[in-house]
């Protein structure tokens, strides 16, 4: 990808006075974000770049990057307000589009379950999806009955603490919206990890229903709107897939 990168700047910057350090490769380099492990006032840190893309016209990129970085901080105290738990911010810098936040030791949902499917017999593999389906769902269903869409629902950005399938941190808030959500978005929202789950995991129709079973405890009374929404939504999408 054709980004521009000035590392120097970004490491004098932090330097000074901050005790920071950071990595000069990224740890992750995305379509729209780097990432890059960094110290913190001596915490395990990571710095979220939003980077200029050359192919988009460079004040309305600027403008999407400003936008995410505003909505990213917001997706994730928000969702930490509600109880869904978020990595902490550290530091924001709304200049140059980054955010300093906690670094998550442990995995993501996506490198835990293609894990323990290796792990585990198939019961087991299924009996561990379903529990983690469920509590997935109840975070999914908190978010939203406090009017907050993901937008980017995926097992990559779902990161689970130490490892543990118990101890599930939301990241990845850039496409997040709070504001006038309707039940639609929330199915939205859905369909989008249902799809990104299908095609991920193989064998993993166990997931996405526990999911669901967790999101409709939880998800307070807008939770049945959400659900009937996403089944107009995936019958759309079925005749898009059948017309092509
Ligand atoms: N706070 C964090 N702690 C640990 N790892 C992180 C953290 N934030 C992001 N990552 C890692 O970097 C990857 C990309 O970050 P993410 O915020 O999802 O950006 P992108 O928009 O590029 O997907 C994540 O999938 C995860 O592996
Ligand atoms: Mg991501």
């Amino acid at each position: 990808m054709d980004v521009d990168m000035n590392d120097e700047t970004a490491e004098e910057k932090y330097e000074e006075g901050f005790g920071f350090e950071m990595d000069r490769k990224p740890m992750s380099q995305g379509a729209e974000a780097r990432i890059f492990k960094s110290m913190y006032l001596g915490k395990p840190s990571i710095i979220k770049q939003r980077f200029a893309k050359k192919y988009r016209h460079s004040t309305l990129d600027e403008r999407l990057n400003k936008h995410r970085v505003r909505a990213e901080v917001k997706g994730i105290m928000k969702a930490k307000q509600v109880g869904v738990e978020t990595p902490a911010l550290y530091f924001v810098d709304g200049e140059r589009n980054e955010i300093v936040m906690e670094r998550v030791e442990g995995c993501s949902a996506k490198e835990w379950i293609e894990k323990i499917r290796k792990e585990n017999d198939e019961k087991e593999f299924k009996d561990n999806l379903s529990s983690f389906g469920i509590l997935l769902g109840t975070k999914v269903g908190k978010l939203h009955a406090a009017s907050v869409v993901h937008g980017d629902l995926t097992t990559s950005n779902v990161l689970l603490r130490d490892g543990n399938p118990q101890q599930i941190v939301l990241i990845d808030f850039g496409l997040c919206s709070q504001m006038k959500i309707t039940a639609e978005e929330k199915g939205v929202d859905l369909y989008v990890l249902e799809r990104a789950i299908a095609s991920t995991h193989h064998d993993s129709e166990q997931l996405f229903k526990s999911v669901l079973e967790g999101y409709e405890k939880s998800g307070g009374k807008g939770a049945k709107g959400a659900l009937e929404k996403l089944e107009e939504v995936r019958m759309r999408g079925r005749k898009r897939d059948m017309i092509g």
